[in-house]
């Protein structure tokens, strides 16, 4: 208990999935959760959850390719809680499944704005706040797509672009933002069950049952993550248990990226 004990942390995409356990795991470790989402009816559930057991959340409306957007969310927060000390940048999408020659550019633009410029944005606009703050903490939510390409998957190409892209960027942040306190790490997850693979299943040419089976038959663990298995990761690269820790990558895929 109590390892991000009254820090305040920002979670992109928190109303469901691997968002909305970091979430619940950082407000039960201590920490004054706002989930921002643009799914506001399931957002302003997982906060009253989180309440009804003794914790601290908000739900903030917040679309993450609209720069007017964060930025009033970000200025809100620090003007009511005093401080933005953890952003996860968790908010993804996978987009259509198609090879490289048949993607469109809205295609392109739809998975990059969410999935990268996303990050971008949010940074951007939370940094300036930790820097007040004395520092911080930003974990971004790439993929082991994010490091390795495979033709054996459905995802989009354009995911594996985006994820890439986080990864790149997380780097980079880290050197930049070093001497502001602020560390910069990225999270590598493999498949992990939640709404985002449920329909990834529902839509493969293959059809479900075919789909996981294949892709079960990859995991060295032979299972799914769950969305907690990765929310630990994020707890860790968030609290000061991690101070020496910055521009790294951590993988949490069950084994799959060691083949
Ligand atoms: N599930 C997996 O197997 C898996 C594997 C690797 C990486 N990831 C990554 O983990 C993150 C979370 O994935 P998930 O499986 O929980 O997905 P999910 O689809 O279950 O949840 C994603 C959340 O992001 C929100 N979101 C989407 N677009 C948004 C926008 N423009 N602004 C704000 N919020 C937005 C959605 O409303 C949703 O609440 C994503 O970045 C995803 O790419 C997931």
């Amino acid at each position: 208990m109590g390892r991000v004990q009254d820090k305040v942390a920002i979670v992109t995409g928190g109303s469901t999935g691997l968002g909305r356990a970091t979430a619940e795991l950082l407000a039960a470790e201590g920490a004054k959760v706002v989930i921002a989402d643009v799914q506001d009816g399931l957002g302003s559930a997982v906060a009253q959850d989180i309440a009804a057991s003794g914790g601290a959340a908000h739900y903030y409306h917040m679309d993450v390719t609209a720069e007017a957007e964060v930025a009033q969310v970000c200025a809100d927060i620090f003007a009511k809680l005093g401080s933005i000390d953890i952003l996860v940048n968790n908010a993804g999408i996978t987009g259509a499944p198609k090879p490289t020659h048949e993607i469109t550019v809205e295609e392109w633009d739809k998975v990059l704005n969410v999935d990268a410029k996303g990050v971008f944005l949010c940074t951007k606009h939370a940094v300036p706040y930790m820097k007040q703050s004395g520092g911080g903490s930003i974990v971004n939510i790439s993929s082991v797509y994010g490091i390795a390409g495979g033709m054996d998957v459905p995802p989009p190409f354009l995911y594996h672009a985006a994820k890439g892209a986080v990864r790149v960027m997380s780097k980079s942040d880290a050197i930049c933002y070093a001497a502001d306190k602020i560390r910069v790490n990225s999270i590598h997850p493999g498949w992990l069950w939640t709404p985002m693979l449920e329909n990834v299943g529902k839509d493969s040419t293959e059809g479900p049952e075919a789909f996981h089976a294949r892709i079960l038959s990859r995991l060295p663990l032979g299972h799914y993550g769950e969305p907690l298995d990765v929310a630990y990761g994020v707890l860790y690269l968030a609290c000061d248990e991690s101070k020496f820790v910055t521009g790294t990558e951590l993988v949490i895929d069950g084994g799959y990226l060691a083949w």
